[in-house]
């Protein structure tokens, strides 16, 4: 069943990560270990034709990922979502978001980018005209990027009254002291900026609710990772049905299932009757047994003692969550072959435990539930300010506006630090400190593009003292100057066929801040 299973730590002893805040993440590794991230490597290798983003390890984490790249192997449906705060130009740092949603585009995906507007107006103090000029810029940058309007869909949060609705109706499943030990709110928290989060979780889930449940890539930041976290598990609050596996009348956690799994397929050993084995025989077993958990296993051979001569037998269990008695009425109904009705669940003898799951979907989207399948998501590293640290939209050396005049853009990385070493003699000794270098990151992360040779030599010259920084930036900034003359070629191309698109850039809201 589509329930969020991850490995979740206590989340108040965790370290809070902070989607508005402005600390850089120091160690990506943590990320993993608190919060359940899994390493991209893991799914590279199931990837058709990997984005260079994926090659060079810049996307190194995910939640989920393997569930839309089957759907992608296996052409079945799957969408791609992400959004934008309008707080500032767009720079080079959201080409990798553009970029990201594009590959998804053209394997196949439904893509959908958003302008996160209400979030800009509420967390972030922007007013309406602000949020409008930055909302166009977005949009443009992002056409120019590849996306592909016909077939993608574009919206802003405020003007999208689905989404909003849908975040009415999530928002019944979070509280707020989730809210605070996810976010670190507290009372001075305007309620706006908590309807913000739950729009967000309203924005991820969206695809869901155009096309039905299906499985959704959310390629962002690892400071996104808190919302991506509740999205999963508000989905899940929502499911009417929950499926597990079970052996007996009884109730077991998934550790004392493993041990009853074991007990039942050793049933040939003890059982004095082989087609039916008792509870109580299988206790007994238990207990002779070893296990490295006692614990679990005193706990398994107490329910096993209690059901005594209750025959032990593999089924699989449809649990009423959220349903509405016409949704469990309805499930009942469906279920085929040897079956045994209980208050609120349904034990199945002759269906696999995937049969079920998508039973207990089917009739919940027919008795009026979501049916959700938890959104997955990837995370890319966030590419370093020219000037060293973040690259902030607020410190202009910092970073490159892919509104920047090219030969504005080209100076900027004429004028970046660097991972060389003080002096070219100590640089041809030693080699230049690639991955400590801001200028590589351009390389790699934009300026090589789909060019891996390229990223490579710049790469190898470096660590191997036979390039300088001098000619190293030059060359750089050669080819930053060509990205963004081509870059805003096509944004020009775009800002006159903007009547085209769906999305209005212009919002009737004029309420400053
Ligand atoms: N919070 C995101 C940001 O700070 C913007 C955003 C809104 C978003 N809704 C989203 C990102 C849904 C991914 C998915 O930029
Ligand atoms: Fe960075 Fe290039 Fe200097 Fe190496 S040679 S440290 S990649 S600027």
């Amino acid at each position: 069943m589509a329930q969020d299973d991850d490995h979740q730590p206590d989340e108040t002893a965790d370290p809070v990560i902070d989607p508005w805040g402005s600390d850089t993440i120091e160690d990506y590794r943590e990320l993993f270990e608190h919060f359940g991230i899994e390493p991209f490597e893991e799914v590279f290798d199931g990837i058709p034709s990997p984005h260079h983003l994926m090659r060079r390890g810049v996307i190194f984490g995910h939640r989920d990922y393997g569930r839309v790249l089957e759907a992608m192997q296996k052409d079945e449906p799957f969408a791609a979502l992400s959004g934008f705060m309008p707080t500032g130009e767009p720079h080079v740092g959201h080409k990798m978001v553009f970029d990201e949603l594009v590959w998804h585009q053209q394997h196949g995906g439904e893509v959908y980018g958003l302008v996160a507007d209400l979030e800009a107006h509420s967390a972030r103090g922007m007013s309406w005209e602000e949020i409008d000029e930055y909302a166009k810029a977005y949009v443009l940058s992002f056409l120019a990027a590849g996306f592909d309007p016909e077939t993608g869909t574009l919206y802003r949060q405020s003007a999208n009254r689905e989404v909003q609705d849908l975040a009415f109706e999530i928002g019944i499943e979070a509280n707020f002291s989730e809210m605070q030990s996810i976010y670190g709110f507290d009372g001075e928290t305007d309620v706006s900026h908590l309807q913000s989060v739950i729009t967000q979780a309203a924005d991820i889930l969206y695809p869901q609710l155009v096309h039905g449940p299906l499985p959704t890539i959310i390629p962002v930041g690892p400071d996104q990772d808190p919302h991506v976290r509740l999205t999963r598990d508000l989905a899940a609050r929502t499911r009417y049905f929950g499926v597990t596996r079970a052996y007996a009348s009884f109730e077991a956690d998934s550790d004392e299932l493993e041990l009853l799994e074991t007990a039942y397929s050793t049933r040939e050993i003890y059982a004095e009757d082989a087609e039916t084995p008792r509870c109580g025989e299988a206790a007994a077993w238990l207990d002779a047994s070893e296990t490295d958990d006692p614990k679990t296993k005193a706990g398994a051979i107490e329910k096993l003692r209690n059901a005594g001569k209750e025959p032990l037998e593999p089924r699989v269990r449809l649990l009423v969550r959220k349903a509405p008695p016409q949704a469990f009425e309805a499930l009942i109904e469906a279920v085929e072959g040897k079956k045994r009705v209980y208050d609120a669940h349904i034990d199945c003898f002759d269906l696999e435990l995937e049969e079920a799951e998508q039973l207990a979907r089917t009739i919940e989207l027919e008795t009026g539930g979501y049916g959700f399948i938890p959104p997955s998501s990837f995370y890319h590293r966030f590419i370093s300010g020219l000037t060293g640290g973040k690259m902030s939209s607020s410190v202009e050396a910092s970073h490159i506006s892919l509104l920047d005049d090219p030969e504005v853009g080209a100076r900027k990385v004429e004028e970046a630090t660097t991972g060389g070493r003080e002096t070219a003699a100590l640089q041809r000794e030693l080699g230049g400190q690639a991955d400590d270098c801001p200028v590589y990151e351009l390389y790699a992360y934009v300026l090589a593009g789909e060019d891996d040779e390229l990223a490579e030599t710049v790469y190898r010259e470096c660590v191997g003292g036979e390039r300088l920084c001098g000619d190293c930036k030059t060359q750089a900034a050669e080819l930053m100057r060509e990205f963004l003359e081509e870059h805003q070629a096509k944004r020009a191309e775009w800002e006159d066929r903007l009547d085209e698109l769906d999305i209005e850039l212009m919002t009737d809201r004029k309420l400053g801040r």
